[in-house]
């Protein structure tokens, strides 16, 4: 725990107890570290992810360095964030675009924002009691319906049914409404892996994706990054199940449920932004900086 002890000694003799018990009864509770062949089946979309930083013509040529190198067999469609296909992940893949961690910080911390229903002409049927990130549910609304058409075309050319969203930070956030937009026009596989992905939306947004995709998303934070626990929960926001925490000794803990208060997860490690490390957004996963190679 993050919590100081001096903290504990202002609570009720009887809650000291209690937390004494439980830490003792359950330590890491449902933590399970991932094995190096877990870890470096993520390792592909980790850089397509960081990818997703370079110019729209680089990925267009496929020419962006390390992070297309990385992944040499890919096969793009459209950029601009950009999509294409794996024929060694036999995944069409849709990369969104980042910002840097101070951008997204000022993004979910300056108030500007608020929880706001998505727009039924692009979510048709879907509940208004889902609320998102307004910042967020506007950048997504500008590109939906160019990376619907894209995707549709990829599925054909390509002849595969699977669809992977990757995004780090904003491109992250991004691609979490993608993973609630795609599905609502286009039947396929989906799978979203994010990498530093803050807060979107509410409790019922979070309960929809835990619904929808049962072990489809995965969203891995290195460390001391802040920028998972932003905004806060106190505003209402909730991450969706996933959680992979890369801890201090680099072990990559699979944390059960939604904002996993365990020490091992970020909730439990990052106990506030104050002792967030803003440095620990970019990376490293798995050796890989977001947004070096371009
Ligand atoms: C992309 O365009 C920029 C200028 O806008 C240029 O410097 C760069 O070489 C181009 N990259 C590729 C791969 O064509
Ligand atoms: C979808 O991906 C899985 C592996 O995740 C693969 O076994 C399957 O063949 C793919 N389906 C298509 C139609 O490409």
């Amino acid at each position: 725990m993050k919590t100081p002890i001096f903290a504990l000694l202002g609570l009720p003799t009887i809650f000291r107890i209690a937390l004494v018990v439980q830490a003792t009864l359950h330590p890491r509770q449902g933590i399970t570290v991932l094995s190096s062949a877990e870890i470096t089946a993520f390792k592909p979309y980790t850089f397509f992810a960081s990818a997703g930083y370079c110019e729209p013509n680089a990925t267009l040529a496929w020419n962006c360095g390390s992070d297309c190198e990385a992944n040499s067999d890919f096969e793009p469609v459209a950029s601009g964030g950009y999509v294409g296909y794996s024929p060694s992940l036999s995944t069409v893949i849709v990369a969104h675009q980042g910002t840097d961690p101070s951008q997204i910080v000022s993004l979910l911390t300056d108030g500007d924002f608020a929880l706001s229903p998505l727009d039924p002409d692009l979510f048709p049927g879907i509940s208004s009691n889902i609320l998102v990130h307004s910042g967020f549910r506007d950048s997504q609304a500008r590109s939906a319906e160019d990376i619907l058409s894209t995707v549709t075309t990829a599925l054909s050319e390509y002849g595969t049914n699977n669809v992977t969203l990757v995004g780090h930070s904003l491109g992250a956030a991004l691609s979490l409404l993608d993973a609630v937009y795609l599905p609502l026009h286009l039947d396929a596989s989906y799978r979203m892996i994010g990498y530093g992905l803050p807060r979107v939306g509410n409790q019922e947004f979070a309960d929809y994706l835990d619904a929808s995709f049962p072990g489809k998303i995965s969203h891995i934070n290195n460390k001391q990054d802040p920028v998972p626990i932003l905004p806060g929960m106190a505003l209402g926001f909730h991450q969706p199940s996933g959680e992979i925490h890369i801890d201090s000794d680099n072990d990559w803990n699979s944390c059960p449920g939604q904002d996993n208060p365990e020490k091992g997860c970020t909730v439990g490690d990052v106990s506030s932004i104050l002792v967030g490390d803003l440095n620990d957004h970019d990376g490293p996963y798995d050796g890989v900086e977001m947004d070096s190679s371009c």
